[in-house]
Formats: C-alpha cells, structure tokens, sequence
C-alpha cells in the first residue's frame, strides 16, 4: 500500500506509526476534546476507535490521518477522510473529520489541515461531494464548516443521540467538487 503523506505550510497529513497512539489519546482524550463526542473514552473505546481507523484506511486507502506540526513534530490530532457510517445518517459518503489537542485550537490548524484533506478528496480520492457532521452545540466543528464554504444540508440530518443525548441529533454540511475548486480560484 503507498503511504499517504500530505504537506502544507504548516503541517503533515501523514499515516499512523504505532508510536503515534499513546501521544494521540494522552493529548486528545480530555473533557475539552470529547465535549461533544461522546466523552472522554475508556480502554474499549479507544481500542474501537483506533480499529474503526485503521479498517479505513485498509479498506479506502484513506482514514482520520495524524496532523503533525512541522516546526516541532508534535502530534495535533487528526484530520482526514472516511466513508460516512453513523447510525441513522447518510451511509458511504466521502466525510472530512477533524479532532486537535485543545493548545492547538484557534491558529488555524484544523482549517488548514481540513483544507489539505477536502483537495484530496476531490483530486486524488475521486470525490465529488464530502459531507462533515456534527452536533448544533459544536460551535467551532460548524463553524469551521463554514469557514471551509460547506454548506447546511438540512434534508441529510438525522436522529443520533451518541454525541448530544439533549439534541438527539446529528447535523450535516456538504460542499461538491465545483464548488470547492472555485472557491480555491
Ligand atoms: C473543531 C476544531 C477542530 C476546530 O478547531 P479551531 O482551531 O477552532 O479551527 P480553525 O483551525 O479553523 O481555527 C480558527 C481560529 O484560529 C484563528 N487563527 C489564528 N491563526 C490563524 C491562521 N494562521 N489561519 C487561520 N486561522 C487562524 C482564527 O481566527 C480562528 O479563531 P476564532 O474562532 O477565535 O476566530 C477543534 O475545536 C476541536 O478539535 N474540537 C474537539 C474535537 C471535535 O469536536 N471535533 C469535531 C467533531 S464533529
């Protein structure tokens, strides 16, 4: 299999190393992190977690990648593509995901890393739309949204307590591949 490795001015979109693990969940596995994913996870759901990954990236030769910061190498998180597959929403749709330790939060990280992961999708991946989901309380996950010109796809909604037990709900945005590549004219 190619190893999948990306740059931008900033950072690396690469594979997972073995090593990457322990560094991932000690800085990602916080309150502040899981907020709206479910809460800070157990032994068994980090090992799901890291499986459901790596099934991705076997299976699509794409997954959530490590984001690395090249000025020091340290890990931020993870930024990446998988096939959509929450119970109860859109099923096999292209989807950019996005989770960063909370030091690394407002520098435009993710933004970046979402950016890098969005040209994949569409250039090298053969993606014509890619879908993000998310909970109407993650401000910033919307907002990055947003920011990226996807846009608000009411119709593909869907009732999904796992992140946010009150709502009930999973929201979705979307943007397709014209959209994208003239907003990067
Ligand atoms: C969702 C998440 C990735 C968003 O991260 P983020 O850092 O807010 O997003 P961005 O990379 O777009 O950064 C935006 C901020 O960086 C600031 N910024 C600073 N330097 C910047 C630069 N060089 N370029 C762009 N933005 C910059 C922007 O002004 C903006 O700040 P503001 O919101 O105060 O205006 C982050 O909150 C996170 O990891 N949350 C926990 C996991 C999670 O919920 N994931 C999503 C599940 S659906």
């Amino acid at each position: 299999m190619v190893d999948f490795r990306h740059e931008t001015d900033r950072l690396i979109l690469r594979d997972w190393r073995e090593g990457d693990w322990a560094e991932f969940w000690q800085a990602t596995n916080t309150v502040a992190v899981m907020e709206w994913l479910g809460g800070v996870l157990d032994e068994d759901g980090m090992a799901g977690a890291r499986a459901r990954l790596e099934s991705y990236q076997a299976e699509h030769s794409h997954t959530f990648w490590v984001v690395e910061r090249k000025s020091d190498g340290m890990l931020l998180g993870f930024c990446g593509l998988k096939r959509s597959n929450q119970a109860g929403g859109p099923m096999d749709m292209m989807e950019v995901g996005w989770r960063l330790r909370e030091e690394a939060w407002g520098h435009g990280y993710a933004k970046e890393a979402a950016i890098a992961s969005l040209d994949v999708a569409f250039a090298k991946f053969g993606a014509e739309e890619v879908i993000a989901l998310t909970v109407d309380a993650n401000t910033p996950s919307w907002g990055l949204m947003i920011r990226l010109g996807m846009r608000r796809r009411e119709d593909l909604d869907f009732a999904n307590d796992e992140f946010d037990a009150d709502a009930g709900k999973i929201i979705v945005y979307s943007i397709d591949k014209d959209s994208w590549e003239s907003t990067q004219l």
